[in-house]
């Protein structure tokens, strides 16, 4: 069955069955610190205002990036290539140390997972990594790396014409598709023909199989590797509010090109589920991954039930998102910080990227408060484990003071015992509710859910939710018109 997994790509990657896949697409994100901010700007008109800071850690030099350099030359032997090759990556990552850390740490979270592709991908399969110039000529010495400069089939320019020109240098008009064989000459490839925009006429005696993508393209001359396809306008219908979306046309042909009917295609960086839907169309199944929950969710499946008609347990399983208590205790057992990152999610919060705790602060829940400009946020703090004391509510509290912030929010694993509860309601009162003059609403500072009380769809209290009443929901709903797919 076609299958849609919630969580890092690398974990779930590593757990597939090796040579089980035709082809793999994958956009990974760089200089993604747009990520968050790019959807709740483009609801509200105003930035999340810490979530840059917290997104660019991501491509920091932290621990877990240095814990993969260092083992990285084990993981690169084991995968078969030599000692020079070895050697050549550890003196450039140790040269990138020093000049470009976030390139450094980019790239060894590139490599790790790179690895993993190839060992997912079928001898006759193929690969298309997806990214721009910041960084293509550099993922390119490392695809050498995995997959072999003698496999090397592409550089495919993405070109379109939409956005900005700076006046300083060329308008930056492309993306970049590096197109990789697992084994080449075993390697599966269908010529694709097209049709430039506006050209009329074919002069080839109606010999030439037409075929007709989704942005109206016809089939004519052999296709080069320069794609003019146009990038999705904001009012585009195929647009789903998701910022990173790619043109549906640009996936179909990548699919056509390197599979067959039949065959599996694997999107590890999915997003809004383009590559899913293309896969669908032209009868691949499919597979997706992807760590952010409101992709998954509610991007993805609203593209794939309400556009694509297809139904969750009979054409897709959804993996990876705990539907109950001992899912969720699953989850906290194999990963607290993904549990963690689910749990801030599932009430429509925004996690704090650092994996580590941050001072207390697990995520952060926005609202609108009336009559102010900026964004508001409820802190929220998860505790996975049994355990939860009076401490803890304390700890919360000074949290909420030291922050200076208006409310502040615990998930806990299980619902409270009565005593907890008791105590946790005096604290509560403490701190009293939320001034909000001409509202017959309470909204108290301090508040807790529990897991199944959020498994039953109980939400913080809190004026007004983004995640819920906000238009991100409209957006989405705006993906709800059916399509021939
Ligand atoms: C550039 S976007 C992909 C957009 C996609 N091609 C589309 O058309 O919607 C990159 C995606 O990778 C996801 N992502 C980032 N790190 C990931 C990881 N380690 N595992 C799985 N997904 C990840 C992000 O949540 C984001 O949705």
């Amino acid at each position: 069955m076609n299958r849609l997994y919630y969580g890092d790509n690398l974990t779930i990657m590593q757990e597939m069955e090796p040579a089980s896949v035709d082809l793999i697409y994958l956009d990974p994100p760089f200089n993604s610190n747009r990520s968050y901010n790019a959807i709740y700007k483009d609801e509200t008109g105003r930035p999340l205002p810490d979530q840059i800071d917290a997104f660019c850690d991501l491509w920091t030099l932290n621990e877990e990036h240095e814990r993969a350099i260092r083992h990285m030359p084990v993981i690169l032997r084991e995968a078969g290539l030599d000692d020079e090759t070895v050697e050549f990556w550890r003196l450039w990552m140790n040269a990138l140390r020093k000049t470009q850390p976030t390139m450094l740490a980019y790239l060894s979270y590139m490599m790790q997972r790179l690895i993993v592709m190839k060992r997912l991908l079928r001898p006759t399969g193929s690969i298309y990594l997806h990214c721009d110039p910041t960084a293509s000529h550099y993922i390119k010495v490392m695809m050498d790396v995995v997959f072999g400069n003698k496999n090397f089939l592409n550089e495919i320019a993405w070109c379109y014409k939409s956005g900005g020109a700076s006046k300083r240098w060329f308008a930056r008009k492309h993306d970049v598709l590096l197109y990789y064989a697992h084994s080449k000459g075993s390697h599966l490839f269908h010529p694709i023909k097209i049709k430039s925009y506006g050209q009329s006429g074919g002069g080839q005696g109606g010999k030439v199989k037409y075929h007709k993508d989704s942005q109206g393209t016809y089939s004519i001359v052999s296709a080069r590797d320069w794609w003019e396809i146009s990038m999705l306008s904001t009012t585009h219908p195929e647009r789903l509010g998701y910022a990173t979306q790619k043109p549906l046309a640009l996936l179909e042909r990548v699919i056509q090109a390197s599979s067959n009917e039949g065959d599996t295609v694997l999107d590890p960086f999915c997003g809004c589920a383009t590559t899913l839907e293309a896969a669908h169309r032209l009868k691949r199944n499919w597979i997706g991954i992807d760590i952010a929950i409101h992709a998954i969710k509610r991007v993805a499946a609203i593209r794939l039930g309400e556009r694509c008609h297809l139904k969750q347990g009979k054409d897709f399983a959804i993996a990876g998102i705990p539907h109950s208590l001992e899912g969720a205790k699953d989850l906290w057992e194999r990963d607290k910080y993904h549990f963690q990152k689910w749990a801030v999610e599932e009430v429509d919060g925004f996690v704090t990227a650092k994996r580590t705790a941050d001072g207390g602060i697990d995520g952060r829940l926005y609202f609108d408060m009336p009559g102010q400009r900026d964004l508001q946020s409820m802190i929220l703090e998860v505790k996975g484990g049994k355990n939860v004391s009076i401490a803890d509510f304390r700890a919360l509290h000074s949290v909420l003071e030291r922050e200076e912030a208006l409310m502040a929010g615990l998930i806990t694993m299980e619902p409270l015992p009565d005593r907890q509860k008791t105590n946790f309601l005096k604290l509560a009162a403490q701190a009293g509710d939320l001034e909000m003059p001409g509202s017959i609403r309470h909204y108290p500072k301090l508040q807790i859910l529990s897991v199944p009380e959020i498994l039953e769809g109980k939400r913080f209290a809190t004026p007004t939710p983004m995640g819920k009443s906000g238009s991100l929901q409209n957006r989405f709903s705006y993906a709800a018109n059916p399509s021939d797919c």
